[in-house]
């Protein structure tokens, strides 16, 4: 277990180049072992978690060659997938584990899939439920956690009105819709991150998008006609791992930062208006689009942050990044409050008491509620280092060692290496740029 110890900074400057985004690494992976033929897939993630699905695509017969920061991967056809002997590992991965069950729902074959200690407190029962409607046999422990026992076969198609804003659910039952006969159908409560539907209209598939409700054809009908294509594709950087520095340098008044080739996809990129509307000095340059993805480039300066509050619809669309708002809070003029996000409970670690913990061990004023917090802004005095504690959880210690760079005195991120499940050069990164 690794400690990285932070001290204070005046600045956060240079270039930086970011890993390629995970969420869509993962989707990338799994579409590809599914095609007819090899992808190849350029900046693909060096985030652990990405590498659990190269694994477990591995285990279940695709061929995986990683080259660097390019993977290939060679699917045999989406009917091509192997039973694996041994169980696949999804690591520390929510997104490996609930998307796979889609596409092992669809299998004629059983298999079973668990993860990491942390991942198996992790609920399933969101992706059970409409797997199990859909035609899956599925055994879980508890009938809510992994290790999960997934006898799959033919599907029905369903249209499934989601309880909660989860892309990783969304994504399950779309990825099932690829085995069933006829048209599957999710309706999402809020709008989630859409990068299934752009990964599987890119590798060929059916999908119609009306308002909330997203559609896929059912491609078992194809009778073995290649329904998949290989694909040659750039993913663009992870605007999550961004967002940690443009944290940084915005907290920072001498900063000059430039981030190059960030994935700006709308239904992820609302945290950079809400850096906008907290006074930030953001811009976006050279806006483009991959293959359905818009990328561009980011320059950011040091400035005063006024905090906000992040609630209702908001929510599921900067999810990933309300560890870091919420550690940005004590340095912000009102504060920030977070409320309606009881799902970052059961995220890898409970991230409202992670965070309520560690920023109470730096000195900063909070209430704690079920659903969110509200930290209080600069006038309830400044923070100071501290021993944090991330609790197994990549995102924790990424937003406190942001938070110690502008703190009085040195804060010391136990078991650093966490960062490693998105981010494994994180903290040389912030060492280069913080000088
Ligand atoms: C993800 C969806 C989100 C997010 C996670 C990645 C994805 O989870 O928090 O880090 O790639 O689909 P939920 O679907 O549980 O909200």
């Amino acid at each position: 277990m690794k400690t990285e110890t932070i001290h204070p900074a005046k600045a956060l400057s240079g270039p930086l180049e970011l890993p390629g985004d995970k969420s869509i690494s993962h989707r990338y992976a799994m579409l590809a072992a599914l095609a007819d033929g090899t992808s190849e897939l350029r900046n693909f993630a060096a985030a652990r978690d990405c590498h659990s699905t190269l694994g477990c695509m591995k285990a279940l017969g695709a061929e995986v060659k990683v080259e660097g920061t390019t993977v290939k991967v060679t699917g045999r056809g989406l009917h091509g997938l192997k039973s694996s002997w041994r169980s696949l590992d999804a690591e520390n991965s929510g997104t490996t584990i609930r998307l796979l069950s889609g596409i092992l729902s669809g299998q004629e074959f059983t298999t079973r899939i668990s993860g990491d200690a942390s991942l198996q407190k992790r609920p399933m029962k969101r992706v059970v439920a409409p797997l199990r409607q859909m035609g899956a046999d599925i055994r879980a422990k508890d009938d809510n956690f992994a290790p999960l026992e997934i006898r799959g076969g033919k599907l029905r198609a369903i249209h499934y009105e989601m309880p909660m804003a989860s892309a990783q659910v969304k994504s399950a039952v779309l990825l099932a819709g690829l085995y069933t006969v006829g048209i599957t159908q999710v309706t999402e409560p809020a709008k989630t991150r859409d990068h299934t539907e752009l990964a599987l209209e890119e590798f060929g598939a059916n999908i119609e998008k009306r308002g909330r409700t997203i559609a896929i054809h059912g491609l078992i009908a194809n009778n073995g006609k290649p329904v998949l294509q290989p694909k040659s594709l750039d993913v663009p950087g992870d605007l999550s791992s961004a967002v940690f520095f443009v944290a940084a340098a915005s907290l920072l008044p001498e900063s000059n930062l430039y981030i190059a080739n960030v994935g700006l996809n709308p239904t992820r990129s609302a945290i950079l208006d809400f850096f906008q509307q907290m006074g930030a000095s953001v811009s976006v340059q050279n806006l483009q689009s991959w293959r359905g993805e818009l990328i561009g480039d980011l320059a950011v300066k040091g400035a005063q942050l006024k905090g906000g509050v992040i609630s209702g619809d908001l929510v599921p669309l900067l999810i990933d990044e309300l560890p870091m708002l919420a550690a940005l809070g004590p340095y912000t003029e009102q504060g920030i409050e977070i409320r309606d996000a009881g799902e970052l409970r059961v995220k890898e670690s409970d991230r409202i008491a992670a965070l309520a913990e560690n920023l109470k061990r730096m000195g900063a004023k909070l209430e704690e509620r079920a659903d969110g917090l509200r930290v209080e802004g600069r006038s309830a005095g400044k923070l100071h280092g501290a021993e944090i504690d991330p609790h197994g959880d990549h995102r924790i210690a990424m937003a406190f060692a942001v938070a110690g760079l502008a703190a009085e005195g040195d804060t010391k991120i136990l078991d650093a290496d966490c960062a490693g499940v998105s981010y494994p050069t994180f903290f040389a990164e912030l060492r280069r740029l913080a000088g």
